[in-house]
This record gives C-alpha cells, sequence and structure tokens, in this order.
C-alpha cells in the first residue's frame, strides 16, 4: 500500500502499477476504508486506487463550501496526478454522483463504470428538504446523533446485528469527520445537477448494480437506470442494503472482477 496527497485529498493505490487500474470512490458519509473488502480481493490482480472525498476521512476540509463540480474536479487530479490510463471507475452512492458527472464531463478517460446503489436524479423538494434538516440536525444535536439516526437506514435490517464489528467500526468512524466537511457534502450533493439524460450516451462499459434491501436506491430504481444505459449489466446483491460493498462483499467482489473480466480487459 502507498499513501500520498494529492490537491490536497488523501489517495492510496494498492498493487502494481502496469496492472488495469480501479478507482473507487466511496459514499456519504464515510471513507476510502468503506473499499476495504474489495482492495484485498482485487489488489494482486488489478491496481486499486482510492481516496477520501474532500470534507472526509482525512482529505482536506477547508471551509466546506463544496459543490458536486470540486468533487469532479478532484477525482480528476487523482487521475491525472497518478497518470491513470482508462481506469476502471467504481462508486457507491455519492460516488456514484460524482462519477456519472465525471463520465458526462469526459467518459473517454474512463475504461469502464460500476455504479453500485446510486441514481442519476438529482434531490427533489423533499429530499432538499431532509438535507436542510441534517445540517440543522448537525449544528443543534451534533454530527454522533446525525449519524446514529442516518445509518441504520443504509443497511439492510439484519446487518446491524449480523455483521455487529464491521457496523460498528463504520459508525464510530462516522462520527470522528469534520462536522463542517460533513454538511460540506450535504451541500454538494443538494446543489448537484441531473445527470438522467446523460444515460443514454454512455457508451464505456457499465455493471450497475444494488442492495436487495436498498431502501434509497432500491433494485426498481437501479434496474430503470441500467436500462437506460445501452448494453449496461445488472446485478442485484443478495442480502445488503444500501452498503451492498461492505454488507455482502463477496458477491460484490465477483461481480465487479468477472465484470472488468468480460468488458474491460480482453
Ligand atoms: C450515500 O450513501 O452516499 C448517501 O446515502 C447519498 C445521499 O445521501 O444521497
Amino acid at each position: 500500500m502507498s499513501r500520498k496527497k494529492i490537491n490536497s485529498l488523501t489517495v492510496h493505490t494498492f498493487g502494481k502499477k502496469e496492472n488495469q487500474a480501479i478507482i473507487f470512490v466511496h459514499g456519504f458519509p464515510f471513507d476510502y476504508t468503506m473499499w476495504n473488502d474489495q482492495i484485498r480481493s482485487l489488489q494482486d490482480k488489478y491496481y486499486c486506487v482510492t481516496y477520501d472525498v474532500r470534507g472526509l476521512g482525512d482529505s482536506y476540509v477547508g471551509d466546506g463550501q463544496y459543490t458536486m463540480e470540486f468533487f469532479v474536479d478532484d477525482l480528476f487530479s487523482v487521475i491525472g496526478g497518478l497518470h491513470l490510463n482508462k481506469p476502471v471507475l467504481c462508486s457507491l452512492s455519492m460516488g456514484g454522483y460524482i462519477a456519472l458527472r465525471a463520465v458526462e464531463k469526459e467518459q473517454d478517460k474512463f475504461g469502464g463504470l460500476i455504479l453500485c446503489d446510486t441514481k442519476p436524479e438529482p434531490d427533489d423538494d423533499k429530499g432538499k428538504l431532509k438535507r436542510a434538516a441534517a445540517i440543522n440536525k448537525i449544528n443543534t444535536e451534533g454530527l454522533g446523533k446525525f449519524v446514529d439516526d442516518l445509518l441504520p437506514g443504509l443497511f439492510a435490517e439484519e446487518t446491524p446485528e449480523n455483521m455487529k464489528e464491521m457496523y460498528e467500526r463504520i459508525l464510530n468512524h462516522s462520527k470522528t469527520y469534520d462536522p463542517v466537511g460533513v454538511k460540506g457534502c450535504l451541500l454538494a450533493m443538494v446543489s448537484r445537477t441531473s445527470t438522467v439524460r446523460f444515460l443514454k450516451k454512455i457508451k464505456i462499459p457499465t455493471l450497475v448494480m444494488g442492495g436487495s434491501f436498498d431502501k434509497l436506491t432500491p433494485p426498481a430504481a437501479m434496474r430503470k437506470t441500467s436500462e437506460k444505459i445501452k448494453g449496461s449489466e445488472f446485478a442485484i446483491v443478495p442480502r445488503a442494503g444500501h452498503m451492498s460493498p461492505v454488507e455482502n462483499p463477496s458477491y460484490v467482489n465477483d461481480m465487479i472482477a468477472g465484470f472488468i473480466k468480460r468488458r474491460v480487459v480482453e
């Protein structure tokens, strides 16, 4: 493993640089460690790159005035800084918002796209009000309360009990972030644009998958996204909620490896 700073972001690389690169972009409110299981399983065959999105983990927090466009520029700065050649872009939820917008801007930069538990639609009015309430809760009740209230809904009902150690590690870790950065991510998400109309223009190999018990981006919504991306592959991850890569890592790892073998690396 090697760790470096690129554009004030903490970037981690695993495996041999000459292998096909996969760049992993995490969801909210998490950091690169949510991809630990994927990296462990894929690093022998692929050059695995991941980083903490601005405001979360060890990356730069600054004033928290972020937009989705900053996040996309950050992603391109990691790709440029490491001279990655057509990496496969693997993303979850907020990471998927970043990925879809990045591909909308420059799809030729990528060898493939993996979308886990995410959506191309921007927040509707109800969603915008939920973001406002979230910022208010962090200000008035603290980040700990916000995380305690948010996290159970991101996992399948049985996960906190069945995967107690993992669940508690993620829960406690999310409470350690800088509230300024967490609120900055909420602002970036609420102000993001729609990528719905772009879906039919995606030409790179794409895999869409999501947890069978995902309440935020349920299987039917993920299927709808996949149907709009010509030739994309689609999978439902069993025994998983919105956090499918950590809830059912072996299934997700096999899907990623199979997809890259079939569609990206000849
Ligand atoms: C995530 O997992 O990244 C978030 O649920 C995304 C969101 O709040 O829209």
